[in-house]
């Protein structure tokens, strides 16, 4: 991160935790990182690493019952967020931090016209009258770059295609001016040609209001593309991170490597990703020594038996692997 950016946003050794009843899942379990103002941190990782309850805990959106956060601190222009009340999260959510889910299917209502539910957005950000929010929401979505939105207004999520739905979710989540974007994989559900649109959009967005964003993918092209960072997550831990080009050119930790060479080359027209070999742990049964140990080739006996610190490699580059700790002679 460019030291000049303030930080809008600081996440400290966040551990969010579902009670089920298989056990304890530690879904997040000590994920510490800051964004800067204008700047994108890319979280990536294999499924069921913790990344969407990492922007959950985030907002406070854990499930009900089951989710607690039970350590760590949160801090939103230096306002810890885990200590407030609901009440005062409602007024965090939307204005302050927004997020965009994965699948605009279930972030929009199909009952009610995109009008209608813009509106609604609009009417807990704004005291206008009907005639002015009505406005409100066709700028919206003129900003979204919807064309014709005083029509599209009247139209039904199923009436649209889903690159203009998630449009309409974007235009939603970016309405209430927020500092902090988190978007958990908004292009997933889109074609590549509408995902690159899209993928322009948000960093035009980006670009007039500084927003920092917490960028979830599981894919390495669009981290190239949008994040000035990223942070790597395993099993509940983010295990390296640093500027995308430092992580690219020299990835240090074995499960980023991994990750990397998982990657298929533009030229190869491999359909899916190999993945890596094994299964990450379960979140309920974690091993004690490094997570990643199982399924690592350069895994040795302390690997099993100590989870690593976190090690400087670079200029804002580090990791948590005994394989990057420093020789005492270069302390
Ligand atoms: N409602 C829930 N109740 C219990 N456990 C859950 C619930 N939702 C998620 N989990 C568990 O929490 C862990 C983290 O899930 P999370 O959704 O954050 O993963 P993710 O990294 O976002 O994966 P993906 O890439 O598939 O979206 C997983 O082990 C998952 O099984
Ligand atoms: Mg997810």
């Amino acid at each position: 991160m460019n030291a000049a950016e303030p930080i809008v946003l600081e996440v400290k050794d966040l551990r969010a935790y579902l009670y089920t009843r298989w056990g304890v899942v530690r879904a997040v379990d000590g994920v510490s990182f800051a964004l800067g103002e204008g700047e994108t941190l890319g979280l990536v990782g294999e499924s069921g690493c913790g990344k969407t309850m990492t922007g959950l805990s985030i907002l406070r959106l854990l499930p009900e019952p089951a989710g607690r956060i039970v350590q760590g601190q949160v801090l939103l222009e230096g306002e810890n967020l885990v200590t407030k009340s609901e009440a005062e999260m409602r007024r965090v959510r939307g204005r302050r931090i927004s997020m965009i889910l994965q699948d605009p299917q279930t972030s929009l209502n199909p009952v009610f016209t995109v009008g209608d539910q813009l509106v609604e957005a609009l009417r807990m950000l704004h005291t206008d009258g009907e005639r002015a929010l009505s406005h409100r929401a066709e700028e919206a979505l003129r900003r979204v770059k919807v064309a014709a939105p005083e029509q599209r207004m009247r139209a039904y999520p199923h009436q649209m295609s889903g690159g203009m739905k998630q449009r309409v979710v974007g235009a939603i989540a970016v309405a209430g001016e927020p500092r902090v974007l988190i978007a958990d994989e908004p292009t997933t559900a889109l074609d590549v040609t509408i995902q690159l649109q899209y993928l322009t959009l948000l960093k035009e967005i980006q670009a007039r209001t500084r927003l920092a964003m917490l960028f979830i993918t599981h894919d390495f092209g669009i981290v190239a593309r949008m994040c000035d960072r990223v942070a790597v997550m395993y099993a509940g831990r983010i295990v390296e991170s640093g500027p995308t080009r430092a992580l690219f050119r020299n990835p240090r930790h074995p499960y980023t490597e991994a990750l990397m060479a998982s990657v298929p080359r533009m030229e190869a027209s491999v359909e899916r990703l190999p993945s890596i070999e094994g299964q990450p742990p379960p979140l309920h049964d974690l091993p004690v020594g490094c997570r990643f140990a199982p399924r690592c080739r350069y895994a040795d006996d302390r690997c099993r038996r100590e989870y690593p610190p976190t090690f400087p490699i670079g200029p804002a580059h580090e990791a948590a692997c005994w394989r990057v700790e420093p020789s005492p002679s270069s302390r």
